[in-house]
């Protein structure tokens, strides 16, 4: 590990401190060999006092057991009919689950409870048919969750619900993680899940706004995706529209996707979030000395210009950075010289930590299309070390230094960095 891995580490620890974890872990997870490690990566986050509620699914152990009991169930996920055997069965299933994870928990000195903090009502007649003992969330205690938090224990809530009558409902588990993250003010909700989560043939995004998240989940509505991944991604958007500023979608196979999700800045899963996550903006006066750290190795390999702070606050209005989580990451800046519609990109950045993932790209397109609201026709760009990359990901040819407007060109000739100057054209000449 190094030092940057450390600073993405600890700048998350106090944000997340005594905040709420909604942990929602799918059946066939907590089936999973990863299981284990899922368990100490919760005594980890205990450790940094952050409250976890852990709930979970049943529907593979529900099919598990239905097998070995020769009995056919009417739905196992809590999203169709439960008639009055399948409720039964998940009854079993899904309590010898969440005793074998209070085990787990223990293993690990974790101290948890199982408590009736799910009232459920029943889902009642759905397309004419009616539903059983398949029950929706009515309401959270979340009075009886807060207390056992306070306490340091660790709540574990199975995928069923009671109504006041002292009936027992079957509600599927990403609802319930949905109500108990919403009425706890949680800071996250994560989905722990298995093949759905992953988004077969077509990958999930990394990050999600909340309308890109409705958008995604029409879509694969329409192309008839796994309804786990539906129900997951619905739940997080409306968990970030009922106040829950980010909803996490992890494979809860692969170990520590965890810990990776929630302390670093690019995660390891897909995040919805309805809170600042990235953004590209102007450089202020404040940020100068950042950004001479974030280029400072650059400089010394010579691959960009030295700039002196007076450099930079000279035209600072040129300069922009990218920052995630309010960490700057990346950083361009664009230079024109509007009597000839030509721009120039410079000291295009992005810290060693945070390469290859597009950043680059991104931010390179950010530039041109600045260039363009600024009317330029063209840009170029000098660099000694990364002609490769801007012909290759971002379309620019080699040219000479004719093209550079004169004041440039002497400080260009007066620098004897030699470097290699590419141009791109913005917009086609006949248009
Ligand atoms: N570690 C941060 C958080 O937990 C950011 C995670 C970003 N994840 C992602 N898939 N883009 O909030």
């Amino acid at each position: 590990m190094n030092v940057s891995d450390l600073r993405e580490i600890l700048q998350y620890v106090p944000r997340f401190r005594e905040r709420i974890f909604v942990i929602a872990v799918d059946g066939t997870v907590a089936a999973s060999a990863n299981f284990p490690n899922i368990l100490l990566d919760l005594a980890v986050l205990r450790s940094l006092s952050i409250r976890v509620v852990l709930v979970h699914g049943a529907s593979h152990q529900i099919e598990e057991l239905a097998t070995k009991r020769g009995i056919k169930v009417t739905n196992s996920d809590g999203t169709g009919i439960t008639n009055e055997t399948t409720l039964e069965l998940a009854i079993d299933a899904a309590i010898r689950l969440t005793n074998s994870i209070m085990e787990g928990l223990s293993a690990v000195d974790l101290r948890a409870a199982y408590a009736n903090a799910i009232i459920a009502h029943p889902a009642g007649i759905l397309g004419g048919t009616d539903q059983l003992f398949t029950g929706r969330v009515e309401r959270v205690d979340n009075h009886a969750l807060e207390l056992l938090l306070k306490e340091g224990i660790i709540p574990v809530i199975p995928p069923l619900g009671f109504d006041g009558e002292g009936r027992t409902y079957r509600v599927n588990s990403d609802g319930i993680a949905l109500e108990v993250a919403e009425s706890l003010h949680a800071a996250k909700i994560i989905f722990l899940g298995a093949d759905e989560v992953v988004g077969g043939t077509h990958p999930l995004p990394r990050q999600l706004s909340i309308d890109e998240s409705d958008e995604m989940v029409r879509k694969l509505r329409i192309s008839g995706a796994n309804a786990g991944l539906i129900s997951k991604l619905e739940c997080s958007s409306r968990a970030c529209r009922g106040g829950v500023p980010r909803a996490h979608l992890l494979d809860g196979r692969i170990n520590e996707a965890l810990l990776t999700e929630i302390f670093s800045h690019e995660g390891s899963g897909t995040m919805i979030y309805s809170n600042e996550y990235q953004q590209i903006r102007r450089i202020f006066k404040k940020d100068v000395r950042s950004v001479m750290a974030l280029i400072r190795q650059s400089v010394e390999d010579e691959e960009i210009t030295r700039r002196t702070r007076a450099d930079i606050l000279d035209r600072i209005e040129d300069y922009w950075i990218l920052e995630i989580d309010r960490t700057p990451i990346a950083c361009v800046a664009l230079h024109t010289h509007p009597d000839q519609s030509l721009a120039e990109m410079a000291c295009l950045y992005v810290s060693k930590a945070h390469e290859n993932k597009g950043f680059g790209r991104k931010l390179m397109a950010f530039a041109e299309n600045l260039a363009k609201e600024k009317g330029m026709e063209r840009i170029y760009a000098l660099s000694t070390r990364a002609v490769n990359y801007l012909q290759q990901k971002g379309g620019f040819v080699e040219t000479d230094a004719e093209l550079l407007p004169d004041e440039r060109r002497s400080r260009y000739e007066g620098s004897r960095r030699n470097s290699k100057i590419l141009i791109k054209e913005l917009r086609s000449r006949n248009s």
